[in-house]
């Protein structure tokens, strides 16, 4: 039996470089899943011109035309609607969704995070990470639930921290781990191996190959070496 590749749309407010991972991905045939639509909540992020160049529909809805954080959220909800989508991506949406948002797609929202949740909710995570000495580090595909950067863990990567690392570098190696990990968890999510009940992440049918997209392994790479 076939089915239908599920319909994606994906929320950013800047440069969208997990977005183009996420498009990038779903290029493939055999990838479950399509991206529908691109909408930002700010006119000038980048990846919207990213976006339109796949040939992916992209809308602004600009919270600054909205009185309220929930008639913003509400056109949103609106236009995904619109366009029949399944799940939705947040990746690098800076926005605190309502409690009515995050309900009325609950077990159908995923975020990126750029830290190994857990730890370093919020912003300026790598910046914490290297204040608080960790040596390790990552990302983390959750799904959303009321409280921010708290909803049950899909999926997380993981990077060294070396001891010359500065907060560029660090951003720039769990970067390159998220753009490999959305991917791989929407993937799980997309062909329901993946699934969210009563605040838990349950795992179904996952073969070998599955298990191990939910650990992208540290590798300590020369570049984060204190050693010549
Ligand atoms: C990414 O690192 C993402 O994990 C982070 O913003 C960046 C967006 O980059 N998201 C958050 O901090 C959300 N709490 P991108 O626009 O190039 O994907």
């Amino acid at each position: 039996m076939t089915t239908e590749p599920k319909r994606i749309v994906i929320l950013i407010s800047g440069r969208g470089s997990n977005m183009g991972a996420l498009i990038s991905a779903t290029l493939d045939p055999a990838y479950p899943a399509r991206i529908v639509g691109v909408i930002s909540n700010k006119a000038d992020a980048t990846g919207l011109k990213a976006a339109e160049d796949f040939g992916i529909a992209t809308q602004v809805i600009s919270h600054k035309d909205y009185d309220d954080r929930a008639s913003h959220d509400e056109a949103i909800s609106a236009a995904i609607e619109q366009m029949n989508a399944d799940f939705i991506c947040l990746a690098g949406y800076m926005r605190l969704l309502t409690a009515a948002f995050v309900s009325r797609w609950q077990g159908k929202l995923l975020n990126i995070h750029p830290a190994l949740l857990p730890s370093f909710k919020g912003i300026d995570t790598h910046a914490r990470a290297l204040s608080a000495g960790v040596r390790v580090h990552g990302a983390t595909v959750h799904f959303v639930t009321e409280d921010m950067d708290d909803g049950p863990i899909i999926a997380q990567g993981a990077v060294p921290v070396g001891l010359k690392d500065t907060e560029a570098t660090l951003a720039d190696r769990v970067l390159e781990v998220e753009h490999r990990l959305y991917p791989l968890a929407l993937r799980l999510v997309a062909e329901g191996k993946v699934t969210m009940r009563d605040g838990t992440t349950l795992y179904s049918n996952m073969n070998e190959s599955d298990e191990k997209a939910l650990l992208l392994p540290v590798g300590r790479s020369r570049e984060t070496s204190d050693q010549p």
